[in-house]
């Protein structure tokens, strides 16, 4: 690994991921999502939330039973789990983060889904020799993706997927009156070393560029504005234990990160996109031209019994 960038995310990764599993369990939900939720009813639980944005995911990407794919910075290995176990499909998920790696690696075996699903520590710049995948997913990767690199990626996205294939990036992008502050450049240096802001037509204009189809864009900011708030809540409520786990000073430093980061969706400097692409090839149109399927007999579970089951 000599490409300077990835021996500089790896430690970046490092720095925020590895700050040990327990940390991110005092504040996330069970299933360990660590990006923005999808709240059907206001009301809903940060748990159900967490539930119905990865289902959400996987019906914007049209999973089917015996498709393949590929889950790009995939945490905690959520998505593999879920996409696995309720749309029948095969999964392979990577991160840079080893902690998550492992945990996700002890999950799978205990969900009985080894066959199924399979979790790698590795960076998404050596994903180069796999077979394509049906669809790929990008929950949150985007933000790592580090100055001159988006295009890149997109372009090693494009070749890992089949002709046809689908591929969703949900990821913050910036307001265009969105500015930088000395509150940012703390944040950046002390939690976030390698987050890179790019603006929402920046994306897609760099997706075109690698020749796939814009089908869809969702901004799903308020609902990340509620995730940051739930979360800094949590942490508060867990402020002895956190404080045992990562000492006070980090304790308070992520307090602020994730209270920040709630005002900056709320006053819309921030925005929250999923863009849904396809990899077309001419004259062939494959995909629906309708949301309905998307929402069609999404029957509501209750969260705390797919916690139970996962
Ligand atoms: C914000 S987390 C999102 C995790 C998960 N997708 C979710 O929704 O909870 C970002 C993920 O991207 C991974 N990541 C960051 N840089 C990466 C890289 N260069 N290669 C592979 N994964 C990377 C991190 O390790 C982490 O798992």
């Amino acid at each position: 690994m000599s490409d300077p960038t990835q021996a500089f995310d790896r430690e970046a990764i490092h720095h925020h991921y590895d700050l040990s599993n327990e940390f991110y369990q005092l504040f996330l939900d069970p299933w360990m999502l660590y990006t923005c939720a999808y709240y059907r009813d206001p009301e809903d639980t940060l748990e159900q939330a967490q539930l119905d944005k990865l289902e959400l995911v996987c019906r914007k990407l049209r999973l089917h039973a015996g498709e393949r794919l590929l889950d790009i910075g995939c945490g905690w290995g959520s998505l593999a789990i879920w996409a696995a176990k309720h749309h029948g499909v095969r999964v392979l998920g990577v991160t840079l983060a080893e902690e998550q790696a492992r945990f996700a690696h002890d999950w799978i075996r205990r969900a009985g889904l080894a066959d199924h699903c399979r979790v790698e520590c590795r960076d998404y710049r050596d994903l180069a020799a796999l077979d394509p995948f049906d669809k790929v997913a990008a929950i949150g990767l985007i933000e790592h993706i580090g100055p001159g690199l988006a295009g890149g990626f997109f372009e090693g996205v494009h070749e890992l997927l089949r002709p046809e294939g689908l591929f969703l990036n949900h990821g913050i992008s910036r307001n265009h009156t969105w500015q930088r502050t000395p509150q940012w450049d703390f944040l950046i240096e002390n939690v976030f070393p390698n987050a890179k802001l790019r603006h929402l037509s920046r994306l897609t204009e760099q997706m075109e560029q690698q020749r796939f189809e814009i089908l869809d864009v969702e901004n799903l900011r308020p609902h990340y504005a509620r995730t940051c708030r739930h979360w800094a809540e949590r942490l508060r409520l867990q402020e002895t234990r956190a404080i045992a786990l990562v000492g006070e000073r980090t304790y308070r430093t992520w307090l602020l990160y994730l209270t920040a980061s709630s005002i900056s969706f709320e006053q819309s400097s921030l925005n929250l996109h999923q863009v849904l692409v396809q990899r077309v090839e001419p004259a062939r149109v494959l995909v629906p031209t309708t949301r309905e399927g998307t929402y069609a007999s999404w029957p509501r579970r209750a969260a705390r019994a797919q916690a139970a089951g996962a």
